[in-house]
Order: C-alpha cells, then structure tokens, then sequence
C-alpha cells in the first residue's frame, strides 16, 4: 500500500520562517511578474481547425448563453481609463456569461465561443478599480507579527472571513459566475439534503477516503447555504451529518474506538478532520454550546489526537505518520492540512493545548515538505491527477492559515517555482483530456482544480482564474471567496501555444494548435526520470498522447488495481508494480527493446524548441504556416541492449501534422508501440494504418521503412513469455484498444511515423511528407 512507501526528504533548509510573519502579506499581488508574454503576429494560413460542427454545436449549445452576442458591437470599443474600462469589461462579462460545458464531452470542458470580441477578450488582468463591486477587499485584518496560534478574533476564520461573507449578496448578482457557482452549490446541496447521511465503506486500497471526502463536500455546501439563507434546516442537516461521521446514529459508523477515521490511510481522518473544521467555524455562532463541545471532542478524539500520534514516532506503532516525510507527494499536503484547519477552528475553545501544539508541527513540516512538493519547472512529479489533491489540500491550508492568522507562513512563497504549477496543470490539460501518463485514475469525491482559482489571486496570474471559471468543477464554495470578479480578459490571449517542462524528474513537452477548439491537435511527450513519483509512474521514457478532431487517437490505459500484490511495493527494477502491463514498458506508447522493461536509473536528456507562438484574443486561431514545435529525448539510459537512442515528436504543416522519429541501435529485438482506441485497418504494403473512432479518421504512415518494417496490431496484453503477475492477481482488461506495433529484429534504425489527422476539407494534397532528416539536423524550419 501507498502508506509504506516513505520517500524521505534530505534537503537540509534554513530554519522556517514559522511565526516570525510573511513578509508577502498586504502585497499579494506585485511580487510575481504578471503573465504578459510578448505578442506575435499570425499570417493567414487555410484552416483546417474551425469545422463547421463546432459552429453548429456553438450555436445550438450556446444560444441561451450567448443569446445577447448581438450586442456586441455597442461593447467592443472598451474605452480607456480604468472606471470606463472596468464598466466596460463587467458588461462584456455579463452580456457573455459563462461559456457552455461541452455536453457531447466525457471530459465537461468549456466550449469556447467563436467570436472575435475585443472587448471581452483580452489580456488578463486584475482590474484595479474603485467600483465597490468589482474590487476585492483587503483584509481589515492585518496583524503586524502574525503567529499560527493568534487567530481573528471573529468568526469564521478559514478560508473566508465574514467581511467577504457580507460581500456576497452584492457580489453574487453583478457576476455571472459567481450566480452561477452560489446556484449550483445551492442546487448540489439539496440533492445532498435529501439523501442519507454518507454510508461507511472500507475500501481495502483507499481506506474510507471518499466517505471522507463526500461528507467533506456536503459539510462545505450545506455551511455556506445556511450562511447564505439563514435557514436552519441546514444547519440541522449538517448536524446529522456530523454525528453519523462521529458513529452518534442508529447503526454506528467504522469502529467504535480511536480508528474510526481510519488514521492509518491517514488521509481519511485528514479529511474528515477538515470537514469538522468547516462545520464548527462556519456554523459556530448558530450551534449551541453542547454541539460546539461535541464536535470538538469528536474532533480531537478521532482527528487531532491521532495526528499527534502521527507527529511522535515512539507512540506511533503503525507508522500511520509516514506522510511527515513525503516531500513529493500529495500526502503531506492533504493530511497536515485537515490537522491545521482542525487546530485552527478550535483555536481558544480547546483547553487541552492540542490546537497550538499541532500547528507547531504541522505548518514547519508543510514548509519543509507539502510547499516543495512542486519542482523546478511547476510539475507534480507524482502525476497529473494526485495534482489535484496535492494543490487542493495545498491551497486550503494557505488560505485557512491566511484568514485565520493574516499570514500563509510562507507556503506559497518557500518554493519560488510553486506559482509555475497552474501552468503545469494548463499545459497538462488537452482539448479533450490530460495527459493522464501514471496512475491517473476516475475524478474522485471533491478533487477540483480550484486550486489555481487560489493560486491566481495570490501569485497574480489572472490567466489562471479565467482557464479556471469555465472548468465544470469551479461551482464549489471555496471559489465564492478565491475568485476576484475584477478578473477580465482571456486566458489564452497572448498564452504561448506550446511549453517544455525540463526539470530532470519529468522532462516532458505539450504542443497544440489553438487553446480554444476542442478539436484542436494537442501532442504531449514525456522522458523524465522513472524513480522518485511516489510509486505513481509507469516505466515510460518516451510515452505520448495526440488528440485531434475532438478524440484522443494514442492514449493513455491509467491505473491498475491498487490492490494488486506489489503495485505500491517500491520502484526498483525487481519491484513487483512492473509486473503489471499498465504499468510495464509494454503498455506505454514507446518503444520496447527485448520485450523488456525500461531501466529504472534512466537519465534521459532533452531538447526542444518551438515558434514560440501565441494565441491572441480570438478564440478563432489562425496557425502560421511556419508555426512548429519539437522536442528530442536522448532514451538510450532507459534501456538494457541498447547503444544508441533517440525520440523526437516534431509538429508539421502548420500544425497539422505530427512526425515521430525513432533513431535506435539495439541488440535485442525493436518494437514501436502504442495504443489507440480507434479501429485500425492496414493497408496491404503494411505502410498505412487508417485509424476511425466514429465518423473521424487519422492516417499514419510510414515513412521511408527500414527493410521489414510495416504496421501490424496486437491486443493491449502481456506476452505469453514475461514474467507472471503476482499469484492470485492479473492485469485488467483494456476493452476497446488496439497497440498499433512495428516489429523489428535487432538493429540500427530510422523509424519516422508520420500521424495525419482527416481535417474537415482536406484532401490528399493538404498533407505534406516531410523529407528524411537525422534528429541531428532537426530545427524549427528542418520540416515543411
Ligand atoms: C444563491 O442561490 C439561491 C438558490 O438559487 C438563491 O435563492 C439566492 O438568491 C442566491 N443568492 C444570491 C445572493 O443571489
Ligand atoms: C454539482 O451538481 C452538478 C449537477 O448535478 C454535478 O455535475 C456536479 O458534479 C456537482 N458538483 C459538486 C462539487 O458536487
Ligand atoms: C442571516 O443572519 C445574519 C446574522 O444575523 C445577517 O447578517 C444576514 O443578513 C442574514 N442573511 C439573510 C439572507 O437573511
Ligand atoms: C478498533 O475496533 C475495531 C473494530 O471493532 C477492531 O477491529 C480494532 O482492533 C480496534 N482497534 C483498537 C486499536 O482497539
Ligand atoms: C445565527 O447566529 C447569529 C449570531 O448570534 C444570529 O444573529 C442569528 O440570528 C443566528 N441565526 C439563526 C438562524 O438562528
Ligand atoms: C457522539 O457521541 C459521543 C458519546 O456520547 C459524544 O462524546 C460525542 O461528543 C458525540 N459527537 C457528536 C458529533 O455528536
Ligand atoms: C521525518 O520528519 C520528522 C519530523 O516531522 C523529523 O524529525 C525527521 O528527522 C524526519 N526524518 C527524516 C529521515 O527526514
Ligand atoms: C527539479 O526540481 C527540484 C524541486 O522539486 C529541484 O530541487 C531540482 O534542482 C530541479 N532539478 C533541475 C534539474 O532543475
Ligand atoms: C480510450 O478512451 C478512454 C475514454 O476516453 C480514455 O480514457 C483512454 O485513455 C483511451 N485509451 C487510449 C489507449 O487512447
Ligand atoms: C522491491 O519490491 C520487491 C517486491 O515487489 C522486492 O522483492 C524487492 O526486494 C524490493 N526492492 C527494494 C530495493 O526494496
Ligand atoms: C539483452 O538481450 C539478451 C538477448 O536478447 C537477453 O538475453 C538479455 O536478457 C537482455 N538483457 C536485458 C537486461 O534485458
């Protein structure tokens, strides 16, 4: 289980800050430079990108929403000067809405309007204003030698003060997200209203977590509606709620001692822990003094108490307090955040002194660990998907200690590179899914990526709140407070279209054609080092994904069973994880060597380059013919029989091609791999493959074919002759892929694959073959 695995943190770091106050607090907006990325001009080119379907969709989908697109022109001529501007952008906001969520989308992305409005959508930037309803107040408190044990004297005290709670019904009816957000968090709370109270399940891997989180979630709206309404009813439904967590209602609730949230996957008890939290200080001044008490006793009983057993080795028999020490994982995060809210809730009530000697702990080892957790180029190296939880827990316990205290103590500031992480997780996101590499498993209970909302505000990237709003997880009571309406512009205006990440642990590249189309091209490519990602990865140097056309053509297979014998067990090369195919060599898109698995001291080295070019404010992109991106990784390390070894992905045609070329001398046997959902048909000279996923095509070819070479499909299984899973485990069932493979005998090759997407309109003579050129000679103008 994930709980053993203890990756300790050996940084030696200067002595935290802790208490002697943050010297960023009262100038949270200055002190990162604002995303104003130099603006280049785009030529005409004949678009593939902008079919019709997409104006139909817009269209019908969006008629309710932009239903007042016609009035348009009396708004595009913002004037200047920052009151007419800001009167300016708040009716662009309102006449726009919000953008629809793609409902023929699994993924729930925004559809972006096609429309060029200048008025709307342009930089982004916080508007400085004095219109009461736009600008976003500063804290009247303002301690000027903040400590973690001095909180405001008023309720509530985390996440969002009572000035911003007083705010709100002004706020709400002059924004169109904010509206949207309070109906939608009112309309989630009474499905919650109306069900049972959340039923214990242990699930052997994930513990009780989403119990856990699930009552999280409904604590969260059921608190702010009965701020918002006064209504009592919900404050009675968040009592049942919390006594059926406290095992209080008929039928209990886990076991009936100190292990009732389960501390050892501590995360649970995190959680819940959090979810009290809210309760008690959101609610405080409405429950009565016996119910204050017993939140609060069941608080500590089965929270805090045990996150001091977490904190103190000796009394700690289970190691459930592993997680002190995981710099690089989500853990650290999700779990010394519920023990600060927690302590930062009962704050002055608790006699016990437990609050102040938990915040003692918690807020250096988040410094030390939690705020380190991204590196040097804004990834999680322990994937896209625990990013969620990782920022989440992250944010919440900035933004509790903030408003509790008047200082985050640091935690956004300890690691220069932390405000690069929203950029992380833009460029992880493609048109129609992330670049979900690792374990990326289904969303779970209340993982959103409100972070960024957050991180926006404090790092002064407007860019990050205006991707964030229209995400389908922004309706959350966290983002009533984080979201600052004088937000204006648009995310993708002057937003470069591509972005290497080249810290060592995950080298990796995202490339795409516009930020707005949903059937845009987005290629994503990965080297990176294959240890130190919290038992996440999978061995994959060289792994890539391509979306076009609104569907994903080489993809990702995800998680296995994290109950699987050995899946967590370590990540050295007799780890039993590589056992299982999703996690193999074999169940990556790359290449195999041996049918081997890679070496897990890979060290690749990487090289990219990119026209640098820029979306402006259309949402309609025109792409320069001389628009292109690549990146090379030197993969030679992450194999056994292998002298030499290079990968480059490199856009083509202005962005409407992809090549892949391998560069490979092995004296085991050679075989490209990768996994596509699409039906496959293969020409009878084996040198094109017509992939077909519903009325969409993609050819890929092959180019220029080494003797022998030629397309061939396989089952998305293991070999009969690797090693066997663990006894008693197998591998799951990937219905649906095909692996499109080339099979070769030990070598020196070339291969070049070449991926054609069927846009609308185009013919054979819309496709360019590039020429033969070594990797050695790849640039940006090496290619048509
Ligand atoms: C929030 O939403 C609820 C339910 O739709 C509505 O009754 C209430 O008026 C809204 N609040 C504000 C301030 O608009
Ligand atoms: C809120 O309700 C909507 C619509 O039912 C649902 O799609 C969404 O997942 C819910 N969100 C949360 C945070 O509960
Ligand atoms: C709810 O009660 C508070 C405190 O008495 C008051 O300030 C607020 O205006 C009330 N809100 C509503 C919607 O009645
Ligand atoms: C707590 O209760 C459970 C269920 O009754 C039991 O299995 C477990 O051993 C108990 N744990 C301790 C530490 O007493
Ligand atoms: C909640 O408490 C506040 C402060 O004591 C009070 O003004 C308000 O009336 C209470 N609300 C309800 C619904 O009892
Ligand atoms: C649950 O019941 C126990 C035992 O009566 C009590 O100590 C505790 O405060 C209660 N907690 C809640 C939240 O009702
Ligand atoms: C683990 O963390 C604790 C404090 O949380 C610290 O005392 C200990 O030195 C750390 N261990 C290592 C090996 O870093
Ligand atoms: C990668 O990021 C980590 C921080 O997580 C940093 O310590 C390390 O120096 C970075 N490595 C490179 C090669 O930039
Ligand atoms: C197949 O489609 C599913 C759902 O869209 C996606 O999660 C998965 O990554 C795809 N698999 C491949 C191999 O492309
Ligand atoms: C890694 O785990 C495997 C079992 O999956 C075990 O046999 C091996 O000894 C472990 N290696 C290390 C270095 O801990
Ligand atoms: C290298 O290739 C040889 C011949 O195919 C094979 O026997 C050997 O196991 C391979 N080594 C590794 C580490 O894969």
């Amino acid at each position: 289980m994930a709980a053993n695995y203890d990756s300790l943190n050996n940084a030696t770091r200067q002595t935290s800050p802790y208490g002697s106050g943050d010297p960023y607090y009262a100038q949270s907006s200055g002190y990162i430079t604002p995303h104003n990325p130099p603006r280049k001009r785009t030529s005409n080119w004949v678009k593939y990108g902008i079919p019709v379907a997409i104006l139909v969709i817009a269209a019908a989908v969006l008629g309710g929403v932009l239903g007042s697109r016609a009035h348009k022109k009396s708004v595009a001529n913002a004037a200047s000067g920052s009151a007419a501007a800001a009167s300016s952008a708040v009716s662009v906001k309102n006449e726009i809405g919000r953008f629809a969520t793609a409902t023929d989308s699994q993924y729930m992305l925004p559809i972006y309007p096609m429309t060029t409005n200048t008025a709307a959508f342009t930089s982004p930037t916080f508007l400085s204003t004095s219109n009461a309803q736009l600008a976003w107040p500063q804290d009247p408190f303002q301690p000027s030698n903040p400590s973690a044990d001095q909180v405001r004297s008023d309720r509530p005290r985390l996440i969002a003060p009572s000035y911003k709670w007083a705010a709100l019904p002004q706020l709400i009816p002059s924004d169109p997200y904010l509206s949207g957000w309070n109906a939608t968090i009112f309309e989630n709370a009474t499905q919650y209203f109306n069900l049972p109270p959340v039923v214990y399940v242990m699930d052997g891997g994930n513990g009780i977590l989403d119990p856990a989180r699930e009552i999280k979630q409904r604590v969260k709206a059921f608190s702010y509606c009965f701020r918002m309404t006064n209504d009592t009813k919900w404050l009675d439904r968040t009592w049942s709620e919390l006594q059926n967590a406290a095992g209080n209602l008929t039928g209990g609730w886990g076991p009936a001692n100190y292990t009732k949230w389960n501390p050892v996957h501590f995360l649970d008890t995190a959680e819940l822990t959090a979810a009290y939290a809210i309760a008690y200080d959101w609610l405080y001044d409405n429950w009565s003094a016996d119910q204050k008490s017993m939140i609060m006793y069941t608080m500590i009983e089965y929270g805090l108490n045990n996150g001091i057993t977490a904190y103190n080795d000796a009394n700690d028999p289970l190691y459930f307090g592993w997680w002190r020490n995981n710099t690089e994982g989500n853990w650290n995060c999700v779990c010394n955040n519920g023990l600060t809210m927690g302590a930062l809730a009962i704050l002055g009530d608790d006699t016990t002194g437990i609050a102040q000697q938990l915040l003692a702990m918690t807020v250096p080892n988040a410094q030390e660990n939690c705020a380190l957790a991204v590196s040097s180029d804004g990834t999680w190296a322990e994937t896209a998907n625990y990013w969620y939880f990782g920022t989440t827990g992250h944010a919440e316990m900035s933004a509790s200690l903030q408003s509790a205290t008047g200082s985050s103590y640091d935690l956004l500031t300890i690691n220069p590179n932390f405000y690069l992480t929203g950029l992380y997780h833009m460029y992880v996101t493609g048109p129609g899914s992330l670049f979900n590499y690792g374990d990326c498993g289904p969303n779970k209970y209340s993982t959103t990526a409100n972070s960024i909302m957050y991180y926006g505000q404090q790092y002064n990237q407007p860019q990050y709140q205006l991707f964030q709003r229209d995400q389908a997880d922004s309706a959350d009571p966290w983002n009533m407070f984080w979201y600052n309406p004088a937000v204006t512009g648009a995310f993708w205006d002057g937003l470069a279209l591509d972005h290497s990440f080249d810290n060592s642990t995950d080298q990796w590249a995202s490339m795409r054609s516009s930020w707005t189309d949903e059937n845009a091209l987005y290629v994503a490519m990965k080297a990176g080092t294959l240890q130190n990602h919290q038992t996440h990865n999978d061995l994959d140097c060289g792994d890539f994904v391509v979306d076009a056309l609104g569907v994903r053509w080489f993809g990702e297979l995800g998680s296995g069973d994290y109950l699987s014998e050995g899946y967590f067990s370590n990540d050295s090369q007799d780890s039993q994880r590589w056992l299982y195919y999703r996690k193999m060599t074999e169940g990556q898109n790359t290449i195999l060597v041996g049918q081997a698995n890679q070496n897990v001291l890979a060290a690749p080295t990487v090289q990219f380059d990119s026209s640098a070019t820029v979306q402006g404010s259309s949402t309609v992109m025109d792409v320069p013919s001389d628009s292109t991106a690549y990146f090379i990784a030197n993969l030679a390390s992450a194999y056994f029989n292998v002298t030499s070894f290079s990968r480059g992905v490199h856009l083509i045609n202005g962005r409407k091609q992809v090549l892949i070329q391998d560069e490979i001398t092995a004296s085991a046997s050679v075989m490209w791999r990768a996994h596509t959902n699409a039906t496959v048909s293969i020409s009878s000279d084996g040198l094109t493959a017509t992939l077909t996923i519903g009325s969409q095509t993609v050819q890929v070819q092959l180019l220029n074919p080494p003797s022998g070479a030629q397309f061939t499909t396989m089952e998305p299984v293991r070999f009969p002759t690797d090693p066997p899973t663990p006894a008693g485990w197998a591998d799951q069932p990937n219905p649906g892929v095909t692996v499109l493979t080339i099979s070769l005998p030990a070598g020196t090759y070339t291969l070049e694959v070449l991926i054609n997407p069927q846009w609308p309109g185009s013919t054979s003579s819309s496709f360019a073959t590039p020429s033969s050129v070594p990797l050695s000679g790849w640039s940006l103008t090496s290619h048509p």
